[in-house]
């Protein structure tokens, strides 16, 4: 395999939370001992349920937010707050709701040249205007939509339209941030074929969030499942869907349709909700859900081991 272009090593985020009057503050651990790599040309899928981290993820990959510790390199290079600027053309983001990030009062090839603006002094306008042309045609869009206004999309295209404003400064790593989640279903196919048809012409790096795994499947090479802003489990694709390991991830693919509808395995119901991030349980922090559970589960934490593929847990269902 090629050369990761991007490694977190042992990333962590915390938050200071609460606070106010006679009450402490608390440390909230987003996410916490995270490994991984990006490559060339492949996507890295990251799942889990709302809260487990995720955005906070991608906000230190795109150097918004700062990790409070583990680091990230960059072709090799670890990458430091004061490189940030130089740094973030080469790691760009697109979110689930392109509505939100388009500015209404400019026209699509404005919003395209935008970052060609900021970061490319040394292109005329003339180079910028035939950049952004040639973007819109690559993303699926017709020249005369060049003049038109975000309002005047479907949402679909608009998502189109975010994916071109991110892919203006030939990035090396494209995160997607649940990028399909707002669209409907029939739309969403049709974006996530563009989204593999844009990466094998680019060689991008994605690291794709979704707490989708029916949209994971359709996109992923290797997958990271994320439970209270740990890694539970981790390897390849198919390794992981057809042979899952933790018991969380073979609740969430229990729980998911499939297409075939002999693949009709009994849904596992997890027992209770999340726990708090602010009151992650000791031990595995799935354990006061898990149906293998047992007393070693409660005392101390599992960590991320074994093959085929690395799982955080003492029962994996496999065994
Ligand atoms: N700025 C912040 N200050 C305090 N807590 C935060 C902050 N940002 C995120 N959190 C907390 O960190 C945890 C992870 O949040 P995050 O948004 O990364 O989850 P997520 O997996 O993206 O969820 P969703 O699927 O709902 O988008 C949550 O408990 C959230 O409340
Ligand atoms: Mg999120």
């Amino acid at each position: 395999m090629t050369a990761p272009v991007m490694t977190a090593d042992a990333l962590e985020r915390h938050y200071q939370v609460g606070g106010g009057f006679l009450r402490k503050t608390q440390t909230l651990k987003a996410v916490a001992g995270l490994d991984f790599q990006l490559h060339p040309g492949k996507t890295l899928a990251v799942v889990g349920e709302s809260g487990c981290g995720k955005s906070t993820l991608a906000r230190m990959v795109t150097m918004i937010e700062e990790p409070t510790a583990g680091s990230l390199t960059l072709d090799g290079k670890q990458v430091r707050p004061e490189d940030w600027a130089d740094l973030r053309q080469h790691v760009q983001i697109v979110f689930q709701d392109p509505y939100g990030s388009l500015n209404p009062r400019q026209q699509i090839g404005t919003i395209l040249q935008e970052p060609l603006v900021i970061n490319r002094k040394d292109m005329s306008k003339k180079q910028r205007e035939e950049k952004a042309r040639e973007m819109l045609r690559l993303v699926g869009l017709r020249p005369e939509h060049y003049d038109r206004y975000p309002h005047m999309f479907s949402g679909g295209q608009r998502q189109r339209i975010a994916v071109a404003r991110a892919l203006m400064l030939d990035p090396k790593v494209l995160v997607l941030d649940e990028p399909v989640s707002a669209l409907d279903l029939s739309i969403q196919s049709a974006i996530l074929n563009l989204l593999v048809d844009l990466q094998e012409k680019m060689q991008l790096a994605y690291l794709f969030i979704s707490h989708d795994l029916s949209v994971v499947r359709h996109v992923a090479d290797d997958v990271i499942v994320m439970y209270l802003g740990r890694a539970v489990e981790k390897g390849p694709k198919d390794e992981v869907f057809e042979n899952p390991r933790h018991p969380y991830t073979a609740a969430l693919l229990s729980a998911t349709p499939r297409a075939d509808p002999e693949g009709g395995k009994e849904r596992i119901k997890l027992q209770g909700e999340l726990p708090s991030p602010l009151a992650i349980p000791e031990g595995c922090p799935f354990a006061p859900r898990c149906w293998k559970v047992q007393d070693v589960c409660r005392k101390e934490r599992p960590v991320l081991e074994g093959a085929p593929h690395p799982a955080a847990c003492y029962f994996p269902v496999d065994e």
